[in-house]
């Protein structure tokens, strides 16, 4: 049940622009993108140096470098332009999701691109600058500001109000990004084959940070497809109830479910590390000034994990660093709010030592 909402509408989204190159386009160089959606993937790769020795050689893959500033525009892309291709979404049609943030930054700019209707449903954690971002890309933003009145969670309450939606237009098309088999699709076909290929398969374990666990899944199913001895390890927030955690309050967006989505039933991950909120931000603060780097919450997350595993320098491992930091400047990064939530400004711990 929706206990407090506010609206946002959207004005009437212009007709999309034609999917054949015109005469002026057709005479472009060809590695000049035609529309935003092929600048999506290959995001870049950078070692990180501000971990300690003990960590080995980590490196990142720089999701937050996709042109709406997360991995999500993968999934987005691929979840949208599969069900138009099934038919199950009609052209021009209305698309209906929930999403902390990301999803909905991605969404919106693919229904942008493919010319579709769109309403997101957020809580009161999603950054105030994404909902800016999908608004200004056309889409309209359902804030749900209490938790389900059964679960006590925000998730589930978001939920509920998909289903009012979609109650209210039964034409309307939920991408469901907890179950769509195109979530983990999209980045065993792109997030985890670009690291694995350039890598030649020698990674000895990749980081991820989980929600819908569809970049989990993703990189476990491309890992057992080509054989490889890399290990998969989720990260996961404290308070999240994924792999049996025990619900408590999180502080932070992004990673962390408070319901177990489908596509995490029978995921099994090489390994779990469940991350405070408080060494999230240390890490993201840290790297912030050791690498230059402003990643999101969960990046700090997937940091964290990987800085404290003991490691021969036996090959490297990755981190997924799902988005950028930008979002959360007013909150990871910003001395005040950090006192007021964590009570003092967290440190990482141990003696780290730049790597040159
Ligand atoms: C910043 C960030 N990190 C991590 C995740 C978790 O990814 P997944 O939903 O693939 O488990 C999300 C998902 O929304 C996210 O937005």
């Amino acid at each position: 049940m929706l206990h407090a909402h506010a609206l946002f509408s959207a004005p009437a989204r212009p007709r999309a622009l034609p999917e054949r190159p015109t005469e002026e386009t057709a005479s472009l160089p060809g590695a000049v993108a035609s529309d935003v959606l092929d600048l999506v993937g290959d995001s870049p790769v950078l070692r990180l140096r501000g971990l300690p020795t003990s960590a080995g050689t980590v490196v990142a893959k720089l999701e937050g470098l996709n042109p709406g500033g997360s991995m999500k525009d993968r999934t987005a892309a691929a979840m949208l332009r599969s069900a138009l291709r099934s038919g199950e979404l009609a052209p021009g049609g209305h698309v209906v999701e929930s999403t902390s943030g990301n999803f909905g930054v991605g969404l919106a700019q693919a229904a942008a691109v493919l010319g579709l209707q769109l309403t997101c449903v957020v809580d009161p954690r999603c950054p105030r600058t994404s909902i800016q971002a999908m608004r200004a890309m056309g889409a309209t933003v359902e804030l749900v500001t209490e938790p389900d009145p059964v679960t006590g969670d925000l998730l589930a309450a978001r939920l509920n109000a998909v289903q009012r939606l979609l109650d209210a237009d039964p034409g309307a098309y939920w991408p469901n990004q907890y179950a769509n088999p195109e979530n983990p699709a999209a980045h065993a076909a792109g997030t985890m084959a670009e690291l694995d290929d350039l890598f030649g398969g020698q990674l000895r374990a990749v980081y991820v940070a989980t929600s819908t666990t569809g970049t989990l899944r993703g990189c476990a199913d491309l890992i057992a497809a080509r054989g490889r001895r890399t290990q998969v390890i989720a990260v996961d927030a404290l308070g999240s109830v994924l792999f049996g955690g025990t619900r408590a309050t999180r502080l932070l967006p992004g990673y962390g479910a408070g319901v177990v989505p489908k596509l995490a039933e029978g995921a099994a991950p090489d390994g779990v590390v469940r991350v405070a909120d408080c060494d999230a931000v240390a890490w993201c603060r840290h790297i912030a000034r050791t690498d230059g780097l402003l990643m999101g919450a969960s990046g700090g997350a997937v940091v964290a994990a990987a800085a404290q595993a003991q490691r021969d320098d036996d090959g490297p491992v990755a981190v997924i660093l799902a988005d950028r930091g930008a979002a959360y400047l007013d909150t990871v990064y910003d001395d005040d709010w950090v006192h007021e939530h964590l009570g003092a400004i967290p440190h990482v711990a141990g003696e780290l030592v730049a790597q040159s």
